[in-house]
């Protein structure tokens, strides 16, 4: 009997709060002609004051809901992926099941920085292979300007705010299906990409308060270089457990960091540019949002349509990757 899960909704949403570059040449010693030279970022989203991670999620969870035309009370699985939660414990998803009201969903949060949707959909997919799950909802969603320190140039300019999300059930006959997944990770190097503080290892104190550790530290042209070659190795793992061929792929949705990772790696798949998605000009990096509100995008502009063959594609702290193969 077939055994495949589909997609059968997806939302997003970006907070009204447009940052540009210019504005950020007024915070810190920067130019537009810097940032998008070397990023290809024009503007960001910023979350209002009161406007927590778990309200961009919420916003995306019930555009997807409605999209995928499932009742949210049989939702019974939530993931939410992040590395910016509303509360160190409880998850944020615990919040995103009492505000959509899927009384019955199972909610944790994994951590996975920018591949974090791309593992959520990995274990929502096998939990409903298992039959562990019916209806999964999974979301990227990230409130960066909460953990940026907004006196460093080299990496303010780079992160911005956003939730996406998608609905996950058994594939009927003739749907589609999410057909291969890749997950890893390099523990290795963790000191490339992190908060060092606000955790147990460096719990934020009356002391350290002003020192700003709970923000993100990065050495920027090392992770470039991982980027590029996980980023390859595992798209090419996923396009090729799929049978495809470069011809075959509708569209690639990388994770949106830097438009020169993602020129790198449309070379090192030989897919031209114009099936590559691109929409970090707008958002910067949203992190684990990132490749949901992309995808979101994709299938609401007719980017994509059914039968197309489309390779999602991330990278992020940890290290970690991931890439999904997915037939729309
Ligand atoms: N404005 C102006 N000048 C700047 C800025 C800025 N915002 N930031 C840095 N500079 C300066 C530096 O001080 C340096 O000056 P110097 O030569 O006088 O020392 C110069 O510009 C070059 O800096 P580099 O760091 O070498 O710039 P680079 O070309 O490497 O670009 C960037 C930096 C954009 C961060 C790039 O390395 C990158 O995109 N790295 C990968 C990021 C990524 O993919 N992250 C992964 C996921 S994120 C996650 O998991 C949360």
């Amino acid at each position: 009997m077939r055994n495949a899960v589909t997609i059968a909704g997806t939302g997003s949403y970006l907070p009204e709060k447009v940052m540009t570059n210019d504005d950020l040449s007024k915070i810190v010693d920067t130019n537009d002609e810097w940032i998008f030279s070397r990023t290809g970022i024009r503007e960001r989203r910023i979350a209002a004051e009161g406007e927590f991670t778990s309200h961009l999620a919420t916003k995306a969870a019930e555009k997807a809901i409605e999209d995928s035309g499932i009742a949210a009370e049989d939702i019974d699985l939530i993931i939410v992926a992040t590395i910016t939660p509303d509360t160190l414990t409880p998850a944020t998803a615990c919040y995103v099941q009492e505000n959509i009201g899927a009384k019955k969903a199972v909610a944790f949060d994994i951590s996975a920085a920018c591949s974090g949707f791309l593992y959520a959909m990995k274990i929502a997919k096998r939990m409903i292979e298992g039959g562990a799950s019916t209806n999964a909802l999974i979301i990227g969603a990230e409130k960066l300007s909460a953990f940026v320190n907004w006196t460093d140039r080299t990496t303010c300019v780079l992160f911005g705010d956003g939730a996406g999300a998608a609905v996950l059930r058994k594939s009927e006959e003739g749907e589609g299906e999410i057909i291969a997944t890749d997950i890893g990770t390099d523990g290795a190097q963790t000191h490339l990409l992190n908060i060092p503080g606000g955790g147990s290892a460096c719990p934020t104190t009356v002391k350290n308060a002003g020192e700003g550790l709970a923000a993100l530290a990065m050495s920027g042209q090392e992770v470039f270089k991982h980027a590029v070659r996980r980023m390859k190795t595992s798209a090419n793992t996923v396009i090729e457990r799929a049978g495809l061929q470069p011809e075959d792929i509708a569209l690639v949705i990388p994770h949106q960091a830097n438009v020169r990772i993602i020129d790198a790696i449309a070379d090192r798949l030989a897919v031209p540019n114009d099936r590559v998605f691109v929409n970090l000009h707008k958002y910067g990096n949203t992190s684990a949002a990132a490749i949901a509100i992309a995808l979101d995008e994709a299938n609401h502009t007719g980017k994509i349509k059914r039968g197309d063959k489309i390779v999602m594609v991330a990278f992020g702290a940890g290290m970690t990757w991931a890439a999904a193969a997915i037939e729309w």
